[in-house]
């Protein structure tokens, strides 16, 4: 079932989401070589409990931090560790918050010192994408138009859609219906309408989209190797089109 929120909920929507836009520009601005995730995971957990705000990853399904850290060839949901940065990494940082009862989730792919152009190419195809998404987000529109602009966009440049982990409605909780695949067709799926919120969340792999679980069960990483780039917003569907929340207001 699909909770619409009302305008007020979407408004109480915006402390949490921009919490999280703000630590997500604190840590991009820390990011450099010889920085650990470790470092990093610190920094958005000070940050959060700085603004009263909870860390939603913390704890669940017994995920062990608060921050997902996954460099390079990692998709989604690495852990923070010790090991530094190079020159060359190119790290996806996913967060998400509670604040006042209601949840914020955005991520984003930094390079890391000086990366190749295939990375650079990589990590701007894979936010366009999201943009290319959320443009779709508007009432009459259907979910395959905004899962199919991801595909479309990312396929033309030779990449491909993880479709293991797709994005979700969110707001009083973490993940809420409808799941939103970043493929499909347009056209099809349920109606948008004003008050959905939606996490659009494109993951897109430089090679193939097959992925694995390592064995800590948690960091989830391309089968072959190639780099993978992941770009986050929650964004309302509101009469006046899409409202991207996860922003610093
Ligand atoms: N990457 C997921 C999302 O944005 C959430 C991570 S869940 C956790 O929806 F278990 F890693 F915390
Ligand atoms: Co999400």
């Amino acid at each position: 079932m699909i909770i619409l929120k009302s305008r007020r909920e979407i408004d109480r929507m915006k402390a949490a989401c921009s919490i999280v836009a703000e630590v997500l520009e604190g840590l991009r601005s820390l990011v450099c070589p010889g920085v650990t995730t470790f470092d990093l995971e610190r920094f958005a957990s000070a940050e959060a409990f700085k603004h009263k705000a909870t860390c939603a990853f913390r704890g669940y399904h017994k995920y062990p931090s608060s921050l997902c850290c996954s460099p390079n060839d990692q998709v989604v949901h690495g852990l923070p560790n010790k090991k530094p940065l190079k020159s060359g990494d190119i790290l996806s940082l996913d967060f998400c918050v509670v604040y006042d009862d209601l949840y914020g989730d955005a991520a984003i792919t930094i390079p890391v010192g000086d990366v190749s152009d295939a990375a650079k190419n990589l990590i701007s195809a894979t936010e366009e994408s999201l943009y290319a998404a959320i443009k779709m987000a508007v009432p009459g529109n259907r979910l395959g138009d905004v899962s199919s602009a991801v595909q479309t966009l990312v396929e033309s440049k030779g990449y491909s859609v993880v479709r293991d982990f797709v994005g979700h409605g969110i707001g009083r909780s973490l993940h809420e219906d409808p799941q939103i695949p970043n493929y499909g067709l347009a056209g099809k799926g349920v109606k948008l309408k004003p008050g959905m919120v939606l996490a659009i969340e494109p993951m897109i792999n430089e090679k193939s989209h097959e992925v694995a679980v390592l064995d800590d069960n948690w960091t989830v990483v391309t089968c072959d190797g190639g780099l993978s780039a992941h770009f986050e917003h929650t964004v309302a569907i509101t009469e006046n089109g899409p409202e991207i929340l996860t922003r610093i207001f």
